[in-house]
């Protein structure tokens, strides 16, 4: 393959985006930056800071104050760190995964975390997954996918990934939280998750892992044999 291109993912919670992403961009040698890990390191923080009270009101004066100096990266490995802290494990959590969307809403956190995604993908080989990629943060990305998978199976992974981790959550609560999320990130007044016109479809339901990233290849290596 020629040259290193750059490749959007978006999608609705637990549809599979990060999985194909990191499959992608292993396959292909890109770097993988999973965008939603960004929202809920800064999440983390305002739990821990206590910048959102029980009612989910965000302290945004505080929280503008503090943004500026929040160190957040991603080792090549997934890790995630916050301040030099890893937090991998900690953003995970249904704690987190509760209030990520609203905090996710936020201008001023999407304005930081936009820059910082663009600024990692100015070289191009990397693949992004995420709910603004392919409109906002790489609207000129080669390749742009939306994946889709129906509820009960993003409900099944979403629950086997809380399991694994010995998180116990029933599967009406995971739905809840799904659908809820979902329907603050589609409906936020900031760039809220939309199917771009040019973006492909890919729905996961019936696909195995290795399937989705087989159909995924064959996208890149049409756009690459064109360019
Ligand atoms: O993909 P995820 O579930 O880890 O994302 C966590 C939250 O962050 C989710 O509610 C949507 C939000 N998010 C976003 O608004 N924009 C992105 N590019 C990625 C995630």
């Amino acid at each position: 393959m020629k040259n290193k291109i750059t490749i959007a993912i978006d999608g609705y919670a637990a549809c599979g985006k990060s999985t194909l992403a990191k499959d992608l961009a292993k396959a292909l040698g890109y770097t993988f930056i999973d965008s939603g890990a960004m929202y809920r390191a800064v999440a983390l923080y305002c739990l821990e800071n206590h910048l959102i009270d029980t009612n989910g009101v965000v302290n945004l004066e505080q929280l503008e104050k503090s943004i500026g100096s929040l160190q957040i990266e991603i080792s090549s490995d997934q890790k995630v760190f916050l301040n030099q802290k890893d937090i991998s494990e900690a953003i995970r959590t249904p704690r987190v995964a509760g209030i990520v969307s609203k905090i996710a809403a936020i201008k001023l956190v999407r304005q930081k975390l936009v820059e910082q995604q663009q600024a990692l993908g100015k070289a191009g080989g990397i693949v992004m997954d995420g709910r603004d990629i392919g409109s906002v943060v790489f609207p000129n990305a080669e390749l742009k996918l939306f994946v889709t998978a129906s509820d009960a199976i993003r409900t099944q992974r979403r629950l086997a990934e809380l399991r694994s981790k010995g998180e116990q959550q029933s599967e009406a609560d995971v739905l809840d939280n799904l659908k809820s999320r979902d329907l603050q990130d589609s409906t936020r007044a900031e760039s809220p998750l939309i199917q771009v016109a040019d973006a492909l479809v890919l729905d996961t339901s019936n696909l195995n892992r290795e399937e989705q990233l087989a159909w995924a290849l064959l996208e890149v290596q049409k756009i690459i044999e064109q360019q």
